[in-house]
């Protein structure tokens, strides 16, 4: 068992980026680097040794493919592709990758040739590049490049819909107007105590939850909000590791903030005899998490709202009428301060148009949790979890919140998401988490998780996991 202490982030121990972005694309202002780019230390070259691509075959069988672009800011754009050996169908289990060159060529004007504005050299075959610098608001045409030849998509849903994957173009986001305010960093379905093979030594889920944290730091973001499905079997084993290791990155309840998941009420359906909700094996570590209980902070002048969707040894969500007083209790008291709402299980009619609803909360208290919202104007934003894809539903009611499923820290797409908020609105990001270990482990359980499909379920859309919201956030 690996011991983490808080020096494993502070000097970086865990970032080690496959390939590196250069900063080559030079018409764009410098002005335009968005917060979190900025805070972004260059990444160390993996390797060393020139690219490869002139010493290849041009008839050699390897394939370049996989091709995703799993972030788009307002000034950045990430791409990741990978080069194998041989051909390989989409979803069964890849033969091995080959070490290759990567080159990203862009150019925002609608025709003419593309500029090259990265190049790097990967010994693994997995390229995860992010070009930054670039203008808010703005068409990019693109290619990613390895031996010579172009990347193309793998996933269906990157195929599928007019996806930039497919279309060799992709839109940076509108940057709202106004003042920058801050920053937060909002993870779901970490799953400490995932069974499955490790890329590492280290259990997979724990490289994942680590190598989070260090993004999350590096970032020079110092709090956290996981929502829930902390622990796959809610044991008192599973949540006493998880605090040992989030305890390295801050204090909880200051530093990190938790919700409860479906999966941390299991301890109900596994040790029933000895299981009482006053017995809570997560809430004995975590004391915020008793079940159906509700949590408010306040963060940068804003409220942030947890609530307990889950019911011990249940799946889907429901609040109890107990939680709803104290959740009414809590919004009354500043009914107009902008507000962050979090509950592990969606809650929305689009959810359950995509979802099933015996999978997130019922439709009455759905109905009934968005009719508080209506009293309490601040309320701005609700994120979920649950469903380990990223989705943007609509509110049921109107003026209601923007609600959005966010992608899962593990298995896939093994990341987390950056809310950037400005006076004028906010931008939502789906952020891949990038240490070595988390993108070869990702990269592994795109296809070996869920019979090989588990990738297309959960990689999502590029407008469910990256977009722009207008709205005045001015108390
Ligand atoms: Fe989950």
């Amino acid at each position: 068992m690996t011991s983490y202490t808080r020096r494993h982030f502070l000097t970086g121990a865990g970032a080690t980026l496959l390939s590196a972005a250069l900063p080559a694309f030079g018409e764009t202002p410098a002005s335009a680097t968005t917060i979190n780019d900025a805070a972004l230390p260059p990444a160390p070259v993996a390797h060393a040794n020139p690219p490869v691509a002139s010493t290849t075959a041009p008839d050699e069988a390897y394939t370049v493919t996989d091709l995703e672009i799993p972030t788009v800011t307002p000034t950045s754009i990430t791409f990741s592709w990978s080069v194998y050996r041989t051909p390989h169908t989409p979803h069964l289990f890849p033969n091995e990758r080959r070490a290759s060159d990567a080159e990203v060529w862009l150019s925002d004007k609608t025709t003419g040739p593309l500029t090259r504005v990265h190049q790097s050299y990967s010994r693994t075959g997995l390229h995860f590049v992010t070009i930054t610098g670039l203008r808010p608001n703005t068409t990019y045409r693109f290619e990613c490049r390895s031996l010579g030849r172009v990347a193309t998509p793998g996933l269906w849903f990157t195929i599928r819909n007019k996806e930039p994957e497919t279309q060799g173009k992709v839109h940076t986001l509108s940057r709202p107007g106004g003042r920058y305010l801050h920053s937060m960093a909002i993870s779901n379905d970490i799953h400490l105590g995932k069974k499955g093979h490790s890329v590492t030594t280290e259990p997979w889920p724990e490289a994942m939850i680590m190598g989070m944290l260090s993004d999350v730091k590096r970032r020079g973001i110092d709090r956290i909000y996981i929502n829930g499905d902390l622990c796959d079997n809610g044991s008192l084993a599973e949540a006493r590791r998880l605090k040992e290791l989030l305890d390295t990155f801050g204090q909880y309840h200051k530093n990190y903030f938790l919700t409860r998941g479906n999966h941390d009420g299991y301890a109900a359906l596994t040790d029933p005899l000895n299981y009482s909700q006053d017995k809570d094996p997560i809430a004995a570590v975590f004391p915020h998490l008793a079940p159906q209980h509700a949590w408010i902070v306040r963060d940068h002048g804003f409220r942030v709202l947890g609530i307990d969707t889950s019911y011990p040894g249940l799946t889907g969500g429901h609040i109890t009428s107990q939680q709803f007083t104290q959740i009414e209790k809590l919004l009354a008291a500043d009914p107009y301060r902008p507000t962050i709402v979090m509950a592990h299980h969606p809650v929305t009619e689009a959810a359950a148009r995509s979802d099933m609803r015996p999978n997130i909360v019922n439709a009455k208290d759905a109905l009934q949790l968005q009719q508080l919202f209506q009293k309490a104007p601040g309320v701005f934003f609700m994120a979920a979890g649950h469903t380990h894809r990223a989705h943007r539903d609509a509110p049921d009611l109107p003026g209601g919140p923007q609600f959005a499923q966010l992608g899962a820290a593990g298995p896939y797409p093994g990341g987390y998401a950056i809310l950037d908020f400005y006076e004028g609105g906010y931008t939502v990001t789906f952020h891949r988490t990038a240490t070595a270990t988390a993108l070869a482990q990702t990269a592994f359980n795109r296809y070996k998780s869920g019979y090989e499909k588990y990738g297309e379920h959960s990689v999502g859309l590029l407008a469910d996991r990256c977009f722009t919201v207008k709205r005045t956030l001015t108390n």
